[in-house]
């Protein structure tokens, strides 16, 4: 039998849509389910998606279903949270996505799912570990989206600047998708030189930035597309196609998804954002860079916030 690559999304709104339709664009999976308590919708967004298919790379099997269809699944994706606006942070959310989190999670279980967990849902690290405690499952087959989104937004502000390509600049945001991020400046470097050097040896050349600067755009670019918009779907949507692509295609890439911690980086008992490379078995291997004193120290904080909020989950 030739495996066929299947995907759930759970929450066919602006984000698991985007997904499934980024999943469909790149030809990533051969199957890709929408579950959606709206079946309607769900089958609405599947049916749209259907259309496109004479135009796309690959014949993709896009269609709404239940949660029995979890059972022979590779990978859920979880995106049915609380929505968010521009005002709130995203732990402000806790309490009402726990909720809709907490129902969805048995359901999947109880299809006999036995594949790879990847949680978008906000508070993206603290839902990561509340699914991490229901389904059961290993640590390394409970992802969530972690600070990918976050090194994405700081890989495009650092290629404005430099007027390159993002792809060219090599960085890791870790921490809370959220507030308490950092950037380990020390490991962020544009075409192989340190990108902190480079402001340093010539600062004629990128007048008023600074790294401090820097590091606040990639925090509060969630909030401006919120605020301008009234919600987020490309940039997390891509983000997760190349966590999916990661996964399904096993090609152990290096991403800064939200992991449980066991002792990495000083840190236990918390899904926190740290490079980590991804293939066919989830979590291949976490990466320990050394740290700066003072990243370590902001890594922890954001790690104790993080704990801070778990001790809050109810279920
Ligand atoms: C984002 O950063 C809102 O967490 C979502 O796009």
């Amino acid at each position: 039998m030739i495996n066929v690559t299947k995907v759930v999304i759970v929450g066919a709104g602006a984000v698991g849509s985007t997904v499934a339709y980024s999943l469909v664009v790149k030809g990533i999976a051969a199957e890709v389910v929408l579950v959606d308590r709206n079946m309607q919708k769900a089958r609405g967004e599947a049916l749209d998606m259907q259309h496109s298919m004479d135009f796309q790379n690959r014949n993709v099997r896009i269609y709404a279903g239940d949660y029995s269809d979890c059972h022979d699944a590779d990978i859920v994706v979880i995106t049915a949270a609380a929505p968010l606006n521009g005002e709130t942070d995203r732990l402000a959310m806790q309490e009402k996505s726990e909720a809709i989190v907490a129902s969805v999670i048995p359901q999947v279980m109880e299809s006999g799912f036995d594949g790879i967990f990847l949680v978008v849902s906000n508070p993206v690290d603290v839902m990561a570990y509340l699914v991490y405690r229901l389904s059961g499952l290993p640590k390394e087959r409970v992802i969530g989206t972690g600070t990918v989104l976050e090194t994405a937004r700081l890989k495009h502000a650092i290629g404005e600047i430099m007027n390159m390509d993002p792809r060219s600049v090599d960085a890791y945001v870790m921490g809370e998708h959220g507030d308490t991020m950092m950037v380990p400046w020390s490991h962020v470097r544009a075409g192989g030189k340190s990108f902190a050097e480079i402001l340093n040896d010539s600062p004629q050349r990128f007048p008023g930035i600074s790294l401090e600067q820097i590091v606040e755009q990639t925090r509060l670019a969630g909030r401006e597309v919120l605020t301008a918009k009234g919600n987020t779907q490309y940039g997390i949507a891509s983000a997760v196609t190349g966590i999916v692509k990661a996964v399904l295609h096993d090609e152990n890439k290096m991403l800064p998804v939200s992991v449980f911690l066991d002792g990495e980086y000083g840190e236990r008992d918390v899904y926190c954002g740290v490079p980590a490379i991804l293939n066919r078995s989830g979590v291949k291997e976490i990466g320990e860079f050394h740290l700066r004193e003072e990243e370590k120290e902001q890594l922890g904080r954001s790690a104790d916030t993080l704990r801070q909020a778990i001790r809050r989950i109810k279920t």
